[in-house]
């Protein structure tokens, strides 16, 4: 090795070392056709304003307002068709970015597990998934990743302490996804 380019390797351990062995900065990949069937048809879409079974403001493909009337969404309401898929998009983003960030290197996802996460991280938000067993259970490394989902996913029937039928059908449906075989990959997404 040339002794510039070992400085400058040694130069960089502090940084390599310092950073927390799960923090990921990389872009998490766009979810599949079926992973996002499955999330329009358990969400539904609504044009306008409605309350959520657990009477909280959504709009559009399930997207939590913070007001009731949703007026901080920057699209005009009622949703036209292609403002309803950009908004579910951009919330899309958020999640597959959390399942990607919260995943260590060693946790590998095939295109159908990866989608059923991101449809459970939309839904219980990213805060959840990350502070989840599940998630802990995957960064181990350690187990069969079918067995993890489809022992924790099903745990995700509550929505304000009271379980909601439409809740353990989407977590069995999520699940059958993700027991579906694949050979497209999606997780790890970066090094
Ligand atoms: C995950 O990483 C992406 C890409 O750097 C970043 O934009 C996003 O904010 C991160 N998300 C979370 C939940 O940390
Ligand atoms: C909801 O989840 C809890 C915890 O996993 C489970 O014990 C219970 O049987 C589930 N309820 C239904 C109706 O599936």
């Amino acid at each position: 090795m040339h002794s510039s380019t070992l400085y400058a390797a040694l130069a960089l351990l502090p940084a390599v070392l310092a950073a927390p062995a799960l923090e990921k900065r990389c872009t998490g990949p766009g979810v599949n056709q079926a992973t996002l069937s499955l999330i329009e048809s358990f969400e539904g879409y609504s044009a306008t304003p409605y309350s959520d079974p657990s009477g909280y403001p959504t709009i559009g493909y399930g997207h939590l307002c913070s007001t009731s009337s949703c007026s901080e969404i920057p699209y005009a309401i009622p949703l036209s068709d292609a403002d309803g898929q950009r908004l579910l998009q951009s919330d899309l983003a958020v999640a597959q970015n959390c399942i990607t960030n919260d995943t260590g290197s060693c946790v590998v996802l095939n295109a159908n597990q990866y989608g059923a996460l991101v449809s459970w991280a939309f839904n219980v938000g990213c805060g959840n998934a990350a502070s989840s067993s599940l998630i802990s259970r995957l960064n181990t490394c350690s187990e069969n990743t079918n067995t993890v989902i489809s022992q924790e996913l099903p745990k995700w029937n509550k929505s304000n302490g009271q379980v909601l039928a439409g809740l353990t059908r989407r977590r069995a449906a999520e699940v059958s996804l993700a027991q579906t075989a694949t050979s497209a990959g999606a997780l790890p997404a970066c090094g």
